[in-house]
């Protein structure tokens, strides 16, 4: 991630790059099962597709890049498969804390953060303060993530404000719940990648992605790299975006 290899083709000259990208990172289970591989090593080779995906991402100038992670819904997984996510996750976050920096790539989680094992909760924090001044990327990384739970967060928010006197229902308009959310203050984005070729949501990010452009590829996350990054946003720059209008 720190430097681009000697033999990396060069990075393409897009007339528009996308300020935020957010990425269904899926088919980590298809891959380990087509080599007959337990789950966990295609999370793990998956890791090293973050890797090229921030890389690819820094080397545009996108500000903004969400990763879901780890959404309300994968609890559900069998109890070995979280625990290896998480020690996964663990172990990323203080492997790529330098290298954040070295980047000028500030870290921030969303989601559910509480629901997290205490340990990874505070090495969430602390590469998060180690890289809240780099201004060059926000890297988000939606772990225990729902976009419905964010919702109701976000509701339970102004109800209270409400109640409390502070705000009349009359005026809660849009951009009073955009900032109820734990999206507040980060552009909506404008691309969305998902990978293993599903055609769906997967309650990922639901109020922010009214109008965002969406790239589903058959490729599996961990067969993800820089090259087919280039090429999520090169198919970014054929759209054309008109946000309801003509
Ligand atoms: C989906 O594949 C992937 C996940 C649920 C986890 C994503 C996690 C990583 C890439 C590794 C750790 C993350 C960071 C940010 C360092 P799947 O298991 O649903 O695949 P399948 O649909 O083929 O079963």
């Amino acid at each position: 991630m720190t430097s681009q290899a000697a033999d990396s083709p060069a990075v393409p000259n897009f007339d528009r790059v996308p300020r935020h990208v957010a990425i269904i990172m899926d088919g980590n289970g298809r891959w380990a099962k087509n080599r007959k591989l337990p789950r966990i090593e295609g999370h793990r080779q998956g890791t090293k597709s973050v890797e090229a995906a921030i890389k690819a991402a820094r080397e545009l100038g996108v500000e903004y890049l969400t990763l879901y992670a780890f959404s309300v819904e994968n609890w559900n997984r069998p109890a070995l498969e979280v625990k290896s996510l998480m020690l996964l996750l663990m172990e990323s976050l203080k492997r790529y804390a330098e290298e954040l920096s070295e980047n000028q790539i500030a870290l921030k989680a969303i989601g559910r953060l509480d629901d997290l094992p205490e340990n990874v909760r505070e090495q969430i924090k602390i590469t998060e303060q180690k890289t809240a001044r780099n201004a060059k990327m926000t890297l988000l990384l939606a772990l225990s993530y729902g976009g419905r739970v964010e919702l109701v967060e976000g509701v339970r928010k102004l109800a209270l404000m409400v109640k409390s006197g502070k705000l009349q229902p009359e005026q809660i308009d849009e951009t009073l719940i955009a900032n109820s959310l734990y999206t507040t203050g980060i552009p909506d984005p404008d691309l969305l990648i998902r990978t293993s070729g599903e055609m769906r949501l997967s309650n990922f990010l639901p109020w922010q992605t009214i109008y965002t452009e969406l790239y589903v590829t058959p490729t599996l996350w961990p067969d993800f790299g820089r090259e087919d990054f280039f090429a999520a946003v090169s198919e970014y720059n054929k759209r054309e975006r008109r946000f309801g209008g003509v």
